[in-house]
């Protein structure tokens, strides 16, 4: 394994674009790391290392384009699926993420919080991500959401049960239960609505990231692996966002004034 070199905040002639509008929230599936490196004769083990290197590219990207917020799909509660090694693997391979690149993202000014299931989910892994949470929680820049043990499925159903406990409990009334209700009641609360869905490795599926909050994002999938993405990659999609046309359900009666026009 060749050791990437560290990520830079500002390199030298690598400027953001100047984007007229860019996505308050970017939600990325980090996907491709296993075919990439199997590709080149390497171990899945081996991508999803490269991987990092992409993700703090792209974490300083995001930071110099001035988004507020990024959520990444760094472990699925569908994961737990793989071979014991590579869930051993990759457990690790968190835990020792988070604890190497916290002091960087804290020098960013990136608040790093995290929102997936409790169950199953290595104690360590837990710790460091704790510890990431305490010690950027003053940060003001970017928020990143690192979504681990993370399925939305599970999300909605969790926020269900916390709803029943309180309609048991006599706290509120089934008739008082709206989407605020189940929203108030997601592991991050606060987690702005997704703008910009993105998909790295090409496959055209959301695999169960952020369903909630997605409903009304924009989505770009890419061909790019995601050990080849980077900021140059995050900042094209941010581009393709700004032309995208978002209307939220409504709609703008288009007739061309000739054929409208009676005189
Ligand atoms: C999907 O590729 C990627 C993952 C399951 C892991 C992604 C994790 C990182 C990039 C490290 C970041 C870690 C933290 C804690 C933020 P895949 O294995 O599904 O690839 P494939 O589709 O080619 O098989």
């Amino acid at each position: 394994m060749v050791e990437a070199n560290p990520v830079e905040l500002n390199p030298a002639g690598l400027e953001p674009p100047h984007l007229e509008k860019i996505p308050q929230h970017v939600a990325i599936v980090m996907d491709g790391n296993g075919r990439w490196a199997n590709a080149r004769g390497l171990p899945r083990t081996a991508g999803h290392q490269a991987g990092e290197h992409s993700l703090m590219d792209v974490v300083a990207g995001g930071v110099q384009l001035g988004l507020p917020e990024m959520s990444v799909f760094a472990f699925s509660t569908e994961n737990w699926k793989r071979s014991p090694e590579e869930v051993r693997f990759l457990m690790g391979f968190s835990r020792s993420t988070i604890h190497d690149d916290r002091d960087t993202l804290d020098n960013w000014n990136v608040r790093v919080r995290w929102a997936g299931r409790r169950t199953r989910l290595w104690a360590s892994v837990l710790r460091e991500i704790r510890q990431a949470e305490f010690q950027t929680r003053n940060n003001t820049g970017m928020t990143l959401n690192l979504c681990l043990n993370y399925g939305g499925h599970a999300e909605i159903a969790d926020a269900a049960r916390a709803i029943a406990e309180d309609v048991a409990a006599g706290r509120l009334r089934p008739a008082d239960v709206t989407e605020q209700t189940v929203a108030d009641r997601l592991y991050l609360p606060d987690m702005r609505p997704v703008d910009l869905f993105i998909r790295t490795s090409g496959e055209f599926r959301t695999s169960n990231f952020l369903p909630w909050q997605s409903a009304y994002a924009e989505y770009y999938v890419t061909d790019v692996a995601w050990p080849d993405f980077g900021r140059r990659q995050l900042w094209e999609a941010c581009r393709a966002f700004g032309g995208r046309e978002r209307r939220f359900g409504g709609a703008v009666d288009r007739v061309r004034s000739e054929h409208s026009d009676e005189g």
